[in-house]
């Protein structure tokens, strides 16, 4: 598929620069490297992101509603090979039929008379590996089967048709038991929040609804051994404008901010609740059980301006997030709340995926620059050592800016940082896409590899890794 969208000027941010969408899909070696790809990665490295075919109307563009486009490299034996493809959604085949954008996007009105949904289910947010399965997410609607390594679209997923409801782009698979941890929300009508468990085999086991106060954008969860970690914070629906075509979402701090914990395979009046400082989350680090304590790590901002929510928002540092800590005792109800890091904003936060649930001792961040020429941009990653209260960086330099990175264990590592960190950088000055590899345990050495992708790889959101014995796994 070769589509163009075509735009001459967009006035619009998320469609210029590094934004912009590309329209060629490679498959191509990976031959100009600097340093050395090493041995012990073997498996693909995932980034989606949104790359739109067509654009309705370009003022309203946003970002979170173009389609679905991963970018995959694939180590083995030292090499590297770039593949691109669009997820092939229902939507996007809807829209290459009719020769035309079907729908307008989060900033405009939905459309509620379109079969295929109100907002078109993009399948460009995140991605996960379970089941011998890999899924394309998008929170507003079903997962997409995708295959490894040719990227083909196998089409939208129900689990036997238990899937009622959305699904989020971030489910915790739990690497002991092998069940995906999920749920999905809807911030304009009951039920609000929706509860799965799915096992092993891809059999979902537990499928609840949970009440809550209000609709409200839930992006993320955590997972601990025995419990699952919900996050009820201060940006809800509102029906009213986005009937009007206005903001469907409001930074509303009187709702106030709580924190959810529920046995994972517990029953709707088994929520906890603990109130919390009033700030936003977008994404979690992880959770893990310890003591009496439940505790959660995740990226924090006091107030955020998701999607136009908060039209009184200043251009100040009010919607930077950074590391924070929650303890919550389920004996005695306390909440300890702390920052983890105040000097430095970051994002996209990861851990090696088979400690999830359980004690980790490194996360991995995307940077956010606090030089005012580059504000909000991911600057470099940091490696924060939690057991001992440090942390290292990755500077990428200048006008070099990345995103989401991924842990990817080192063949036969069992050490919790034995592995490489991976992620995409754009260079501006050099206008060239760079895949850099950072060896996990020698972090602040910088790069052992920066391989020279044969496209541009636009920004994008999350990434993924998906293991040479993962690719092969796959029915
Ligand atoms: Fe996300």
């Amino acid at each position: 598929m070769n589509k163009v969208v075509e735009i001459k000027k967009p006035n619009n941010t998320f469609l210029q620069g590094n934004f912009a969408p590309v329209d060629e899909e490679h498959d191509a070696e990976c031959t100009d490297v600097i340093g050395e790809i090493p041995q012990g990665l073997n498996g693909a490295f995932l980034r989606i992101g949104s790359n739109p075919v067509f654009v309705k109307d370009i003022e309203k563009y946003h970002w979170f509603d173009g389609d679905g486009m991963i970018h995959e490299v694939h180590f083995e034996d030292g090499k590297a090979t770039y593949h691109n493809r669009y997820v092939e959604t229902k939507g996007l085949k809807a829209e290459l039929e009719a020769g035309k954008a079907l729908w307008g996007g989060l900033n405009s009105m939905p459309d509620f008379n379109n079969p295929l949904g109100f907002y078109k289910n993009a399948a460009n947010t995140a991605m996960v590996f379970h089941n011998n399965k890999l899924l394309a997410l998008w929170e507003g609607g079903n997962p997409t089967e995708v295959t490894l390594t040719d990227l083909a679209t196998v089409g939208e997923v129900d689990f036997d048709g238990e899937l009622k409801h959305a699904f989020t782009a971030h489910p915790k698979v739990d690497v002991e038991t092998g069940e995906m941890i999920s749920f999905g929300y809807n911030m304009m009508v009951p039920p609000y929040l929706s509860y799965y468990v799915v096992n092993k085999d891809g059999v979902m086991t537990n499928n609840i609804d949970i009440d809550l106060p209000k609709g409200v954008m839930m992006h993320d969860c955590a997972i601990t051994a025995n419990h699952t970690i919900f996050l009820d914070m201060p940006v809800t629906g509102d029906l009213e404008e986005a009937m009007k075509g206005g903001p469907a979402l409001r930074w509303d701090p009187d709702n106030g901010a709580r924190i959810g914990v529920i046995p994972r395979h517990g029953a709707p009046e088994d929520v906890r609740w603990f109130d919390v400082s009033i700030g936003f989350v977008f994404h979690t680090v992880n959770g893990y059980e310890e003591g009496d304590e439940v505790v959660l790590e995740a990226c924090r901002s006091p107030k955020t301006n998701v999607v136009g929510a908060d039209p009184d928002t200043k251009a100040d540092s009010n919607d930077t997030p950074y590391l924070y800590e929650w303890r919550l005792n389920m004996k005695t109800g306390e909440v300890k709340e702390r920052f983890l890091d105040k000097e430095w904003g970051s994002e996209f936060p990861r851990i090696n995926d088979n400690y999830a649930g359980r004690k980790h001792q490194y996360a991995y961040c995307a940077r956010i620059s606090n030089d005012a020429s580059s504000a909000g941009m991911f600057n470099g990653l940091i490696k924060y050592d939690r057991a001992n209260e440090t942390s290292e960086h990755v500077d990428f330099g200048p006008g070099r800016y990345g995103g989401e990175a991924i842990f990817a264990p080192r063949d036969g590592g069992t050490a919790e940082d034995d592995g490489f960190v991976i992620c995409f950088v754009w260079d501006e000055n050099e206008e060239t896409s760079e895949c850099v590899v950072v060896d996990a345990s020698n972090f602040s050495a910088g790069p052992v590899a920066r391989i020279k992708m044969p496209g541009r790889v636009p920004y994008g959101f999350h990434a993924a890794w998906v293991s040479a014995e993962g690719i092969a796994s796959q029915a």
